[in-house]
């Protein structure tokens, strides 16, 4: 993986969640062949997921996207078209789950749903790992920090306020340590310090108290 050092390293934070998220869901998708109990908890977390999806990429297409293509013409159409693909994916794994809270044969409904979410899965995940290996080293080469700090912003624009706290809190769930301190700092350094203060709020609900004592002691402004 090529080194990114600028603010859009910001960026590698929320794919890493998404390539996570895509596994469990993956993952709880298989287990509804068996436990018919899992389909509440199933959709949940994939309508979560498709939300996350469509903000993250209409912040894409309002700032990544753009910058790319200014810096390399005709760059940014595979990415876009991708989204609708994945949408559609989206879409077929919804029908699916009304399929399966309706139909009398439930095995197949839930097959249904099991091999969606892993075509989902396997569609969306490269496109996230082409997004870290060829936009963002471009976009960190080529645009001054000042400007990869515009471009995040102009990007998290499209989060609604009132998604921000779930949003924060389904990312640092799912990153590891080490990742955690690397997005905060990325955070602290991008976000007005009221902004920052409520974010290490929503990271000390989520993490465990061993986890939280760890990253305090390598970030202390955390407390
Ligand atoms: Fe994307
Ligand atoms: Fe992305």
């Amino acid at each position: 993986m090529v080194e990114i050092k600028g603010p859009i390293s910001g960026y590698l934070y929320p794919h890493k969640a998404i390539l996570v998220e895509l596994e469990n869901l993956e993952k709880l998708s298989a287990t509804l062949l068996t436990r018919n109990d899992a389909l509440k908890e199933f959709e949940e977390k994939i309508n979560f997921m498709k939300l996350f999806f469509i903000a993250h990429e209409d912040g894409e297409e309002a700032a990544l996207y753009p910058a790319a293509e200014r810096l390399r013409k005709g760059l940014s159409k595979p990415f876009e078209w991708d989204r609708h693909i994945s949408e559609q994916y989206f879409q077929a794994i919804s029908a699916a789950i009304a399929e399966c809270k309706t139909s009398k044969n439930l095995p197949a409904a839930a097959l249904k749903i099991a091999q969606t979410t892993a075509a989902l899965r396997a569609f969306l995940e490269p496109h996230e790992v082409k997004e870290d290996e060829i936009l963002l080293p471009l976009l960190d080469a080529e645009l001054p920090p000042p400007e990869q700090g515009k471009v995040i912003g102009a990007a998290m624009s499209k989060f609604p306020p009132s998604s921000v706290e779930d949003v924060e809190k389904f990312l640092i769930k799912r990153l590891s340590q080490p990742e955690r301190v690397g997005f905060l700092k990325i955070i602290k350094q991008g976000a007005p310090a009221e902004t920052f203060k409520a974010i290490t709020g929503w990271v000390k609900e989520v993490v465990s108290p061993a986890e939280w004592k760890e990253l305090t002691a390598q970030m202390p402004d955390l407390k």
